[in-house]
């Protein structure tokens, strides 16, 4: 039996170019040097290093299961020895998403974001990966829900006796620290009430009725880490595609629907989700939209074959010029919500210190 290989994608945002928008060559190369190496010693099966907007994304192949230390730490050393890059070029926010001084076992709740799974590859195991700018942990789902369980995006649900029988998803309660498994279709509507409120519930993974894993996002929710703003979450998923899983086509569908997600300027406004290919991933306008970046690969024995830039393809432009609409009409509202989000939700807010200098003023109704 083949050895179950495993794919770990860990970003962070260790120095952006310029400002918030977008990501320096030099960054991306020295990663890429890092990897290298550690292909070389064979800790890695493969790599493949890209960003999304400011966000570093390390794409890893390897056989050390999910959790390892050693590919944790990995990633740490690179983002460190990015961030040094990224301080000698006086990069925006150098090292911004380390939270700590120093690593100890894992990166979960040190600030990177993490996607990881382990499965025995199939005969031919096509995967995408969804990267994400200015935006946060919850905008995957909606598309992820789409994806498994809605018949109107996936039509193999309906017709494609390997998906019939539906999926399970693991839904985290990030606030309350607890986690909870639904399976599809029985469960959708008790499902769909709780992630629906995709600031606190969100979907870890998704499985097979089989057990298989199918899709593992990124959960790490920035603020609740740092207790304070520190910038948005910017999350990655992992989907496995075909066969008993959906197509490649029924993986991207969802993205045609330029669903309204939190984060874009300051992290502290609502905005269209723009799926674009890797070269437009390069948020400018009020910081924004905020970006979706999706890469195609085929595994061979753990080796990436690709990537294809799957949104690099006509087949978006009308979300793109949705987006472009929906962008206009949420600007117009300026500081007013619902462009804005609503107060106990902004991460960044001068609210306590206006509310400190108007305190006396405030007068009791008559
Ligand atoms: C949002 C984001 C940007 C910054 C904004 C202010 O996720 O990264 O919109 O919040 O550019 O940045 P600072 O506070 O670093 O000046
Ligand atoms: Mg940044
Ligand atoms: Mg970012």
């Amino acid at each position: 039996m083949t050895e179950p290989i495993t794919l770990s994608v860990i970003k962070a945002d260790v120095g952006g170019y310029v400002g918030h928008s977008a990501m320096h060559e030099k960054l991306l190369e020295e990663a890429g040097l890092h990897l290298e190496n550690a292909k070389t010693r064979e800790t890695l099966v493969d790599y493949y290093v890209t960003a999304c907007g400011d966000d570093l994304e390390l794409i890893m192949t390897h056989h050390r299961g999910v959790d390892n230390t050693e590919i944790h730490q990995l990633a740490w050393e690179v983002f460190e020895a990015c961030t040094a890059v990224a301080k000698k070029l006086k990069l925006y926010g150098a090292g911004q998403d380390l939270l700590v001084d120093a690593f100890s076992g894992n990166v979960r709740g040190m600030g990177p974001g993490v996607a990881e799974m382990e499965f025995t590859e199939r005969e031919a195991e096509p995967i995408i990966i969804y990267m994400a700018d200015k935006t946060s942990a919850g905008a995957w789902n909606l598309p992820l829900y789409k994806m498994f369980a809605d018949p109107f995006n996936t039509a193999g649900l309906i017709i494609a006796p390997t998906m019939h029988d539906g999926f399970r998803f693991e839904v985290h309660d990030v606030k309350g620290h607890k986690r909870i498994f639904f399976d599809t279709p029985a469960e959708a509507y008790d499902l769909l009430v709780f992630i629906g409120a995709s600031g606190r519930y969100l979907i870890k993974a998704v499985y097979s009725k089989d057990g298989d894993i199918a899709a593992v996002s990124s959960t790490e929710r920035l603020a609740l880490i740092a207790g304070k703003y520190v910038g948005k979450d910017d999350p990655v998923c992992i989907v496995r595609s075909q066969g008993k899983f959906p197509a490649v086509g029924e993986v991207l569908e969802p993205f045609t629907m330029p669903h309204i997600v939190e984060g874009w300027m300051r992290g502290s406004h609502y905005g269209p989700l723009m799926p674009v290919p890797v070269r437009h991933a390069t948020p400018s306008r009020f910081d924004g939209p905020p970006r979706v970046i999706s890469l195609g690969f085929q595994l061979a024995d753990g080796r990436l074959v690709g990537p294809r830039d799957m949104f690099d393809d006509p087949g978006f432009d009308r979300a793109r010029e949705q987006c472009g609409e929906l962008a206009d009409r949420l600007r117009r509202h300026g500081p007013f919500e619902p462009h804005r989000l609503p107060m106990e939700e902004m991460e960044y807010t001068t609210l306590p210190q206006v509310m400190a200098k108007l305190g006396d003023r405030w007068q009791p109704l008559p």
